[in-house]
C-alpha cells in the first residue's frame, strides 16, 4: 500500500512539518507520509545519527529537509531548532510532538528521578514543542498532533510513569485545541496501538511479545508505521480542517481489552481462535 494510491501525492506541497524525535520509528514514518504528499520536513532529536538515517527516509520521498539537534526537555534548545527551521523551512504548518521515553518497570521499582525523566520527555518536551511552535502554527493557522498511547486511558502495568505522562498529553491536547482555536490551530492526538518493529515494541515485550500484541489485538495483528503515517498525514490535509480537540486511535481495536483477568480465562477456556 502506497499513501499516494489514496491521498494526492502533492496535497501538501509548500507545507512544512516539524517532527521532534523524527529521527525514527514512528516519528520518521509519519514524516515520511507527510514527505509522500509534498510537505517540506523539519526533524529534532539527540542523535546525529538517527537525524541523518531520517535525513536520508525523508529525501528520498522528496522533501527538503532540515536536522537540528534538540533534546525536547531543553526548551531553549527547541526554541532555537524551530528558529533555525523557519529560516530553512519556512513557517511551520504541522508540529508533531513525538520524542518520547520508555522502559518497563513495576511502580515500586520506579525512582522519582525514572518518573520524572519520562514525564520530562513526553509530557515537558511536548509543551516545550507546542510553545516553541506557537508563533508559526499562528500565522500558518496549522496543527499539531501529539503521539499519545494507550497508557493514556488503560492502565497498562510496569508502566506507571508512561500512562501519567500521555494522560498528561491528550489532556493538554484539549487545552490547547480549546485555547488556540481562536487562532485557527488545531490539536490532536493519535494512539498507535502495537507497531511492528518499533523501539517502543523492543521495550514492551520484544519479539517474543509479537504473539501476545498479536492475540490481545481484535485485528490479530500488528500495525505499521505506514498506517500510522497515513492517518497523521490525513489529519495534516484540509480533509481533516474541522478536527480538532479528538484523540484519535489506531490500533486494530488494541486498547479495547475489556477486563485482562476476563480475557486470560476465557482464552484458557476456549479453544484457539481461527488462523
Ligand atoms: N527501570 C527502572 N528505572 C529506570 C530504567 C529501568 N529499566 N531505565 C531508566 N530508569 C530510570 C533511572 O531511575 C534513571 O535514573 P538513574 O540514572 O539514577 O538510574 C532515570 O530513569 C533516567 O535514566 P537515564 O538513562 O539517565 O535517562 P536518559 O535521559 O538518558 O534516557 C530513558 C531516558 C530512560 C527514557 C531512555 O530509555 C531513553 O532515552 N529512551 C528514548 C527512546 C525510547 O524510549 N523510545 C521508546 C518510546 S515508546
Amino acid at each position: 500500500m502506497s499513501i499516494t494510491d489514496y491521498l494526492n501525492p502533492r496535497a501538501l506541497s509548500g507545507r512544512t512539518a516539524f517532527v521532534t524525535g523524527g529521527g525514527s520509528g514512528i516519528n520518521l514514518g509519519i514524516g515520511e507520509a507527510l514527505a509522500s504528499l509534498g510537505a517540506n520536513v523539519a526533524i529534532c532529536g539527540r542523535t546525529q545519527e538517527r537525524l541523518d538515517t531520517g535525513r536520508a527516509a525523508l529525501e528520498a520521498r522528496g522533501a527538503k529537509v532540515f536536522t537540528a539537534i534538540a533534546d525536547v526537555r531543553d526548551d531553549a534548545a527547541l526554541a532555537a531548532a524551530m528558529a533555525a527551521s523557519r529560516a530553512a523551512l519556512g513557517p511551520i504548518d504541522f508540529l508533531v510532538c513525538g520524542a518520547a521515553g520508555n522502559f518497563m518497570a513495576p511502580a515500586e521499582a520506579i525512582s522519582a528521578k525514572g518518573f520524572r525523566t519520562v514525564v520530562e520527555i513526553d509530557l515537558l518536551g511536548a509543551f516545550n514543542a507546542a510553545s516553541a511552535a506557537f508563533e508559526q502554527l499562528k500565522e500558518t493557522r496549522g496543527s499539531i498532533l501529539f503521539v499519545s498511547g494507550g497508557q493514556s486511558f488503560v492502565p497498562f502495568a510496569f508502566q506507571a510513569h508512561v500512562g501519567a505522562a500521555k494522560a498528561g498529553i491528550d489532556n493538554l491536547m484539549t487545552n490547547l485545541a480549546l485555547e488556540w482555536g481562536r487562532y485557527g490551530i488545531r490539536a490532536n492526538s493519535i494512539v498507535p496501538g502495537p507497531i511492528a518493529g518499533t523501539e517502543g515494541m523492543k521495550r514492551m515485550g520484544g519479539d517474543a511479545g509479537e504473539a501476545m500484541w498479536r492475540a490481545m489485538t481484535p485485528l490479530g495483528r500488528m500495525g505499521t508505521v505506514a498506517e500510522i503515517g497515513g492517518v497523521a498525514a490525513f489529519l495534516a490535509t484540509p480533509l481533516a480542517a474541522y478536527i480538532s480537540g479528538a484523540r484519535i486511535t489506531v490500533d486494530g481495536g488494541q486498547n479495547l481489552t475489556g477486563s485482562s483477568l476476563f480475557n486470560e480465562a476465557i482464552a484458557r477456556a476456549l479453544p484457539a481462535r481461527p488462523g
